[in-house]
């Protein structure tokens, strides 16, 4: 039988990304553009629009051509994008309003400060399972009607339409034939109750916004449309969209309560399926919906982020001059027997989750006279598990409250998650072993199993779990004293980045 395809296209921050499975789960072909942000202030991070598109298309187009396959054999498409970043545009022309406010974007600060001082953080919680921060969609909704003249005139005019990547992807690639959206993206706005799954009236409200100016919400494995057959040749069928990390979670097939994976990218992002029960943390981390089937029994996942994770590699590359490629460090880091005593705390934007320091700034603590700049590599590394363990022991710690399943074992991906030394530490500081999947990729394979599972290629998540594969298991080999030490002189440096400088 002629061999069939899943195609999932996935719009990130820093890149747009299209990548080809086999049916079974088999990277077969991959392609890639970069598409960065402009920063016209601080504190401003915004996209093009229409890049996000045009990039997302030209890999589309690109991965067909280079797997040498016809379009008539590719069954499905899933979508997967960079979350909270706010598109606007005119539902007449298709015109982007005006460029895109990205998830980094720290404009509506201001704002959200003033609805917390006003006493609306409990309700927004409640309702959302999400802290009100700029980070999320809804403050940047509210600016683009408040100062852009055009959006507020196409919002009277009925023409407006207000949604994440992912909608702004499906929309061009039906060619404004569907306005849709899935429930991890609509969980990501602040403005959709995720125990009711519907856009919240109080919340849209203190917003002082419209459901009418959002998409329709769906499952994320759901029968999104019809890609047109203008852009890939044959009018595909769109059947999976999810928010990145939610993707990721589905990739690492994490479909039971206590399964938990960490992307390391520039940041990190740490996902625990937490089952059927809405639940707040106790610890300072998110209530978020997984990438799901159906809109009417939610599942939850907690969910905290790591502000700097691969981008303090990135500092010591590019700031210190430390070594010239980014995989450099493993080596340098490797050749001394360990970090002598340093501890660096990135903390270059304050701290996120659970310590929520916003005024946090970066110490590189225990230096002495035989400090190399091997160790300060070491260290750096490290800083990477250590934040990445405070947020997984605090998910334990909600769990252990609430009775339910505490993690077992970390699935990784992302690109740190290459690095072998920071694999190991990270296995010894959690205790528990940590896996590197042999579909690293797995943020586009949720996409394609989520597609898959709507266009009948799968039945249930069961067979999912059986294609998963592991590539690496990481065990821990430390102590648990040691490891308790060394998470002990973390949080004594922790403290000391806390300290207002
Ligand atoms: O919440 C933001 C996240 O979805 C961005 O992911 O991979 O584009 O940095 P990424």
């Amino acid at each position: 039988m002629k061999k069939k395809y899943l195609l999932a296209l996935d719009q990130g921050t820093s890149s747009s990304r299209s990548v080809l499975f086999d049916t079974h789960g088999q990277l077969i072909a991959m392609d890639q553009k970069e598409v960065l942000p402009r920063f016209p202030a601080p504190g401003l991070v915004e996209h093009d629009p229409h890049a996000l598109w045009r990039t997302q298309l030209e890999t589309a187009q690109n991965v067909i051509a280079r797997a040498g396959i016809s379009t008539r054999d590719i069954l499905t498409i899933g979508i997967t994008n960079q979350r909270e970043t706010l598109v606007a545009w005119n539902r007449l022309t298709g015109e982007p309003l005006c460029p895109a406010l990205v998830w980094q974007d720290r404009r509506t600060q201001a704002l959200c400060e003033q609805l917390i001082e006003s006493g609306h953080e409990a309700l927004v919680q409640a309702r959302s399972g999400l802290r009100i921060d700029a980070y999320f969609s809804a403050g940047k909704a509210k600016w683009i009607l408040d100062h852009i003249p055009a959006a507020k005139a196409c919002a009277d005019a009925g023409h407006l339409a207000l949604g994440t990547v992912d909608s702004w992807l499906l929309w061009n690639l039906t060619k404004g034939a569907n306005f849709a959206t899935d429930l991890t993206n609509a969980s990501r706005t602040l403005l959709f109750n995720i125990r009711k799954n519907h856009w919240d009236t109080s919340l849209l409200d203190l917003f002082e916004l419209k459901s009418s100016y959002f998409p329709e919400v769906h499952p994320s494995a759901h029968q999104f449309g019809f890609a047109d057959p203008q852009w890939l040749g044959h009018p595909i069928p769109i059947t999976g969209m999810a928010g990145d990390q939610q993707s990721a979670l589905f990739g690492q097939a994490c479909f039971k309560p206590g399964m938990a994976k960490n992307t390391y990218g520039t940041g990190c992002f740490a996902l625990m399926n937490s089952g059927g029960t809405f639940q707040l943390s106790a610890n300072g981390l998110i209530t978020t919906l997984n990438a799901q089937s159906t809109l009417s029994s939610p599942s939850y996942a907690a969910e905290g982020s790591v502000f700097v994770g691969g981008a303090v590699v990135q500092w010591l590359r590019d700031g210190l001059h430390a070594f010239e490629r980014s995989a450099d460090i493993e080596k340098l880091a490797r050749s001394v027997p360990d970090n002598g005593g340093v501890t660096v705390v990135p903390a270059f934007s304050g701290l996120g989750a659970p310590y929520w320091q916003p005024d946090a700034r970066g110490t590189i603590t225990g230096l002495t006279r035989g400090t190399t700049l091997a160790h300060i590599a070491r260290a750096a590394l490290e800083s990477i598990a250590f934040q990445s363990t405070a947020l997984l022991q605090a998910m334990n710690r909600d769990a252990q409250a609430t009775a339910r399943a505490e993690l077992s074992e970390l699935r990784v991906d992302g690109g740190a998650s290459s690095n072998n030394l920071l694999m190991q530490f990270q296995a010894d500081l959690l205790g528990i072993p940590v896996i590197r999947p042999a579909v690293t990729e797995t943020t586009a394979l949720g996409a394609a199993w989520l597609a898959g599972l709507n266009a009948g290629i799968y039945s249930h998540t069961d067979e999912l779990a059986e294609l998963w594969q592991t590539d690496t298991c990481f065990t821990p080999s430390m102590t648990r004293d040691e490891a308790a030490g060394k998470m002990a002189q973390w949080e004594f440096a922790v403290r000391q980045a806390c300290v207002p400088q």
